[in-house]
């Protein structure tokens, strides 16, 4: 039987993220389980994380799994020239589903080529995330109470947030207005707005958060990837796309803040204790979420 990977949030169906988010819930209230027992995790990490790899190793382990991991490249076989390819051939003999982040884009497709059991894109460079997306969707569910009528504003850099890329797409299966607020240099890539127009995704460009404070029901903030930024490319510091405590007057009463973190300066630290900020709920929802998707992945 070939193996389900989750290389692009378009890689699930509805129903099947709906089902993830689901199980999720469930996972929530409960303490652990042995729903995985016997079940191996690689954890492949070739570019910095810490929400991602340890909610994913803390997810299998609470599920009754084991986990083996990289989180260095220069403590592999990459270092002597190894490929890849060969690479996640080799380890996807020793477990039963590998997680990958990589800073290259395509990594994740290239290592499902390779891999004889399923693959789950932890970030391949500025391309996409989709396990981010999931937690991301299961904590507008929770603070919102629903995925549909709902208005987004994702602020930030949204050339390289891979975050942006995937939640922009999965909210096109829902009834979500979608606003972008970026510097012109740093605007979603055409290929995400050529997919979201065909999807028929009513969406629209900005250049300052303050002008949707008082709209919107999620403000999705992201940090600048400058460690992805060519020579010269954007050197500003700019207010307009960051939040302050003062500039969320005026915002409606259910407007919750999310942020995939890491944080910068994006997010006023004095919001951290106001009813808006929820970021640091929705970190800890990726634990849940990710023993959800390992579920998924491995039991169906
Ligand atoms: N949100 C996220 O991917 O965080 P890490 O880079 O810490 O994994």
């Amino acid at each position: 039987m070939q193996a389900q990977h989750l290389i692009s949030i378009s890689d699930l169906t509805k129903e099947e993220i709906l089902l993830i988010l689901k199980k999720a819930a469930v996972l929530k209230k409960k303490s652990s389980s042995q729903l995985l027992q016997g079940s191996i995790l690689a954890s492949c990490f070739f570019d910095p994380s810490t929400r991602t790899r340890l909610s994913f190793e803390a997810a299998m382990l609470r599920l009754g799994g084991s986990v083996i991991s990289v989180s260095d490249k220069s403590s592999t076989s990459l270092q002597k020239g190894e490929s890849l390819y060969d690479t996640i051939r080799v380890i996807s003999g020793y477990a039963d589903i590998i997680v990958l982040r990589h800073p290259m884009e395509g990594a994740a497709r290239l290592a499902a080529s390779a891999s004889c059991i399923p693959i789950i894109n932890a970030g391949d460079g500025a391309n996409q995330h989709p396990s981010q997306t999931l937690l991301d969707l299961f904590s507008i569910q929770e603070c919102q109470g629903r995925l549909d009528e709902l208005k987004i504003a994702c602020v930030g850099d949204l050339k390289y947030g891979r975050t942006v890329h995937s939640l922009a797409l999965a909210c096109s299966l829902f009834n979500i207005r979608l606003y972008f607020v970026s510097p012109e240099q740093l605007s979603l890539p055409d290929a995400i707005v050529q997919q979201l127009k065909m999807r028929g995704v009513n969406f629209s460009f900005h250049s300052s958060v303050e002008e949707l404070v008082g709209k919107v029901d999620v403000l999705y903030m992201t940090r600048l990837q400058k460690e992805r930024f060519e020579e010269g490319e954007y050197k500003a510091k700019d207010g307009r796309f960051s939040i302050t405590l003062r500039g969320l007057q005026g915002a409606k009463k259910n407007l919750r803040i999310l942020h995939p973190l890491p944080r910068v300066d994006e997010v006023d630290l004095l919001i951290d204790t106001t009813p808006f900020a929820y970021y640091f709920e929705q970190a800890k929802n990726g634990l849940f979420v990710r023993e959800a998707l390992l579920a998924f992945l491995l039991k169906g």
